[in-house]
């Protein structure tokens, strides 16, 4: 892919965001380069970085990784790297850097999706593939990013933004190809179950929420979790990639947890019950796709009831299989890291035809 000796094997990342995600990228390449080759068959090559925070660096021949990963989080620290300055760079750096891939994960405003969006368009147009775990640019411009990647050739790769580190959106669109899936439902938002179980076990929502943002699950504003949004996206995500349905957030019907209290979700557990947010779509006859939002008081025996902590879970319901259900971190900094990997994949194998 780039102009390495060993050049069908080594592709050149930038990671636009250098927050807990991208970090753990960083990590996972930088850990054991040997044994990463040995399993997956390609290079990784961190070549430039750029983040709000910290600054940006861009060395062409690859950013020493033991800098990058022993990098303090100050403002402005990328500075002290070689090649280093304290302001980001990302609109240069993803336009005109000898990166083959870019890796999305900025924090997104959730009323416009930018910066992410057009991250992903300067990418794609400048004919690098392209791995996000923002929902911003496909809840605002899926089908534009996906004709974009298309009519450039590259990979538009977005694993990542549902649940996160489990392959859910490959595991659908892939594995169950041909099944006729005429239905989903699923617990999809790691912070919100996760909230719920720490109040059925005593705690105030505010602390459970606390909680969540100290174990990373939770989006930097919580609200997206809580109030449905995060699950709403993923709904969307999900139909259009399985149905071509062009929902929109216009679309689908979202309530969240906030409507619940403390005594509601204690009362649930006395009746045998949990409470969970559910985010669903179904196929409905005449072809249209129905989809929503909402938390519901599930019994001990419902096959989503049992699902804890962050894990999430979905149901594919099809007309060959019936009911089958994926279940596995839904959040979390290296679950993330490791759907940008999968990703990765993705790209290599395409590439390898
Ligand atoms: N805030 C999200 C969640 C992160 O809790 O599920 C993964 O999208």
């Amino acid at each position: 892919m780039n102009d390495n000796t060993n050049v069908s094997t080594s592709y050149n990342i930038a990671l636009i965001g250098f927050g807990g995600v991208n970090r753990a990228l960083a990590n996972i390449i930088a850990t054991d380069p040997e044994a990463f080759y040995h399993e997956m068959g390609f290079n990784l090559r961190i070549i430039a970085v750029s983040d709000m925070f910290l600054g940006s660096v861009y060395s062409p021949e690859g950013i020493d990784m033991a800098l990058l990963i022993g990098l303090p989080a100050a403002q402005g620290a990328c500075a002290n790297l070689p090649n280093g300055k304290a302001t980001a760079d990302n609109e240069d750096i993803i336009k005109n850097s000898n990166a083959d891939i870019v890796v999305e994960a900025t924090v997104t405003n959730s009323v416009t999706g930018q910066p992410a969006t057009s991250h992903c368009r300067w990418a794609l147009s400048s004919g690098k593939h392209v791995s996000t775990t923002n929902k911003g640019p496909l809840a605002f411009a899926e089908k534009e990013l996906i004709d974009l990647a298309l009519n450039n050739n590259v990979g538009f790769e977005y694993e990542g933004v549902v649940m996160s580190g489990t392959p859910v959106l490959r595991f659908a669109d892939k594995l169950l190809k041909g099944s006729n899936i005429n239905r989903f439902a699923g617990i999809v938002n790691g912070t919100a179950n996760y909230v719920l179980g720490l109040v059925e076990q005593g705690q105030s929502f505010a602390d459970a929420i606390t909680s969540a943002q100290q174990q990373g699950y939770a989006e930097a504003d919580p609200s997206a979790d809580i109030e449905g949004k995060d699950v709403m996206l993923k709904v969307i995500v999900l139909a259009n990639r399985l149905w071509n349905a062009n929902l929109t957030q216009d679309n689908v019907q979202c309530e969240g947890i906030t409507g619940l209290t403390e005594t509601m979700v204690k009362e649930a557990v006395a009746e045998g019950c949990h409470w969970k947010l559910i985010g669903k779509a179904s196929k409905q006859d005449d072809g249209s796709i129905v989809a929503s939002v909402s938390p519901e008081k599930l019994p001990i025996e419902h096959p989503l009831a049992g699902i804890g902590g962050a894990v999430n879970a979905i149901t594919f319901t099809s007309g060959m299989l019936g009911d089958v259900t994926v279940s596995g971190p839904g959040a979390g900094r290296i679950e993330t890291a490791y759907a940008i990997l999968s990703d990765i994949i993705a790209i290599h194998q395409r590439k390898e035809g």
